[in-house]
């Protein structure tokens, strides 16, 4: 069942569905319905799911956010329906459940290409072009009436994209007292100063933001922007990620585009706070690149590039991995198109309290044993992780 939770999670929160059909209940309860289909819909400017259940004389119908819409289906699958049928842009796929829950996913090419997607993407945007936005203008997005400039297009939906992820995760942040995040390796700030916007103006949630970077005059440019806003809730400060000790309680940690183990530095601080949230997008992910080793797998390893990708989607894959073992749920996403950045993996990890600790550390040792690598979160969480990795033995 793995393979549909992973399905769903790129079609809803990656924003790719056209529509859905699920069909073929196991039990024949004559009350129940038979099957549901499933549509992306505007409502007061936000993308939400529409489900709608088909009983024998009635509709019935639910709106649900992306996450929510993600594990609602998922759990059709689990309890009730045999067959689906998912229409994306790239692909239509079936699902086929046998009795004994064996799971096949065929892809086909897709017959659903007629949605109007420019209108239906702008039309989804968190922030819409044509009503100025402060930061966006102050940050060279778009200009005074609204019009986002051309050459910044990417960033605004790159901005929208993260807002979206954003919109995902509030859910899973305690609200009693402001909502503390940290944002490592902050850069420039365009995201930082969107996830402020989002939360506080557009939500009207309680925050203290803090963006850290190495770059002291960027920080720089980024607090005179603080003081000219009149923020009190948003703070900028020079610093090394792993030297980082001034909070004891943080709720979201998001790390953007931080240098190769730079990501690991905010995940080790992150898993020591207990944040409830971690968003990151890694990147320059060379440290397994220099360690890997595994002769059956040369025929790719000698060639650079496939070496190059192959290390990272593996760095990646044991930092989910290690995530997990600490009490996470992480999820793989795609941030924003590949035609845009080839960095564009992130990792989107939710605190659990439902982990098969065992199985996972199990999983763990066997594959950094194939790959012969050590990696630095490990490293870095070690006092945490030996009692787990003894208690395996
Ligand atoms: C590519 S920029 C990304 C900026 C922003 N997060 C974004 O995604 O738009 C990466 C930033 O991480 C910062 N950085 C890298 N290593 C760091 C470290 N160890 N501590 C703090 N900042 C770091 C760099 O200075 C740089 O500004």
């Amino acid at each position: 069942m793995e393979k549909i939770e992973e399905l769903l999670t790129q079609v809803f929160q990656g924003q790719a569905l056209i529509q859905a059909s699920l069909s073929h209940t196991r039990s024949n309860e004559p009350e129940g319905y038979k099957k549901v289909t499933i549509k992306p819909i505007e409502l007061k400017g936000e993308r939400i799911y529409q489900f709608s259940y088909f009983y024998e004389k009635k509709v019935a119908h639910e709106n649900l956010l992306p996450g929510q819409a993600t594990e609602k289906t998922f759990e059709l699958f689990q309890q009730k329906f045999k067959q689906g049928i998912i229409n994306t842009l790239e692909a239509d796929y079936q699902i086929l459940i046998s009795k004994k829950f064996k799971v096949s996913i065929l892809k086909k090419k897709p017959t659903k290409q007629k949605i109007d997607l420019s209108h239906n993407r702008k039309k989804h945007y968190i922030l819409e072009e044509g009503k100025p936005v402060p930061f966006l203008i102050e940050l060279g997005v778009m200009n005074a009436e609204g019009k986002v400039l051309a050459k910044k297009y990417d960033k605004f939906r790159q901005i929208n994209r993260f807002l979206e992820i954003i919109q995902d995760v509030v859910p899973y942040l305690s609200k009693n007292g402001p909502i503390r995040i940290v944002d490592f390796g902050c850069g420039k700030s365009y995201l930082t100063f969107a996830l402020h916007y989002y939360l506080k103006e557009l939500q009207g949630l309680e925050v203290k933001i803090i963006g850290l970077d190495l770059k002291k005059d960027v920080i720089q440019h980024c607090q005179s922007l603080v003081q000219k806003f009149g923020f009190n809730d948003l703070h900028f400060m020079v610093g090394d990620i792993a030297d980082y000790n001034e909070l004891d309680q943080v709720n979201m940690v998001v790390t953007l585009h931080a240098c190769d183990t730079a990501t690991d530095a905010a995940l080790e601080k992150a898993v020591r706070w207990g944040a409830e949230v971690i968003l990151s997008v890694p990147c320059c992910q060379h440290e397994l690149h220099r360690q890997i080793e595994q002769v059956q797998l040369e025929p790719m390893l000698r060639h650079g590039i496939i070496r190059e990708r192959f290390s990272a989607l593996a760095t990646d894959s044991i930092r989910a991995q290690l995530l997990d073992i600490m009490g996470y749920k992480t999820q793989i996403l795609e941030f924003i198109d590949m035609e845009h950045t080839a960095k564009n993996l992130l990792l989107r990890a939710i605190k659990t309290s439902a982990n098969d600790q065992e199985h996972l550390v199990k999983e763990y040792l066997m594959f950094k044993q194939f790959l012969k690598v050590e990696p630095y979160l490990e490293k870095a969480l070690h006092d945490r992780l030996i009692p787990l990795f003894e208690k395996k033995d």
